[in-house]
């Protein structure tokens, strides 16, 4: 379904699949060496040096698009899973961990970003997924960041990696909503861990107890509250 466009250099990825899809493009995988501008969630940024990770687009027009972040980061988790040495998991909404070896720490290993715009009254996607491949971190992300090289067997090239996980995407589409959220969950690190949800200015604490059939996850307050976070603008640490 995808067609794929590799890149020598792009400000970001989901800007350039973007760009096309305004001008009616669609289902595209774009491929980047490097990005100038590589955009991460909550309007930060995402390091994108050159040949050091995978940063890949999709842009297509899905059927729910509350799936598309959970088909996002099963596609992933599938295929870090299939060459990771050391145990893999899904932090919500969907950044991917490594367990760091010996030490009982998870560290990111890929971050994703989904975007949205409409075009002639369809709504369009951009899942944008990026993946540390080598080990070049700044100091600043040297303590919360791995990569491919340490924990994979995995000698292909980064656009290799790109249409791997495309392939498992275009599957897992085919895939009940039912059967995605079970095997999403099955991965979460976060349930039943205590959690710091961050939202702009509030914190709320509490447990994470379920994540819905919309992707939303489930907190359980100290003061015995229950409430349902959207991904959209919230970030969340563990305790
Ligand atoms: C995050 O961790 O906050 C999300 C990071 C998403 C990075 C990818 S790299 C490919 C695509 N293009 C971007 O500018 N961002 C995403």
């Amino acid at each position: 379904m995808f067609r794929y466009l590799y890149i020598d250099q792009v400000s970001s990825t989901n800007d350039y699949a973007k760009e096309l899809g305004l001008q009616g493009d669609n289902n595209i995988a774009v491929i980047a060496k490097e990005q100038t501008k590589g955009k991460g969630r909550l309007g930060r940024s995402f390091s994108s040096r050159q040949n050091n990770g995978l940063y890949l687009s999709l842009l297509f027009q899905p059927e729910d698009p509350l799936l598309v972040p959970v088909i996002a980061a099963l596609s992933v988790y599938q295929v870090i899973a299939k060459y990771s040495r050391d145990p893999v998991s899904i932090k919500w909404p969907n950044d991917i961990l490594v367990k760091m070896s010996p030490a009982d720490k998870y560290k990111k290993i890929c971050g994703i970003l989904c975007e949205s715009f409409v075009r002639e009254k369809r709504f369009h996607v951009i899942c944008g997924i990026g993946i540390n491949i080598a080990n070049d971190f700044s100091e600043e992300l040297k303590d919360i960041a791995t990569c491919l090289q340490d924990h994979c067997d995995f000698d292909g090239t980064a656009g290799e990696l790109g249409q791997e996980i495309c392939r498992i995407f275009e599957t897992l589409m085919q895939k009940e909503k039912p059967q995605l959220i079970a095997e999403y969950k099955s991965h979460l690190r976060n349930l039943n861990r205590k959690v710091r949800v961050l939202k702009g200015q509030d914190e709320i604490i509490g447990t994470c107890t379920d994540l819905n059939e919309k992707g939303e996850l489930l907190i359980q307050t100290a003061q015995g509250e229950q409430i349902t976070v959207h991904s959209g603008e919230v970030s969340i640490r563990d305790l």
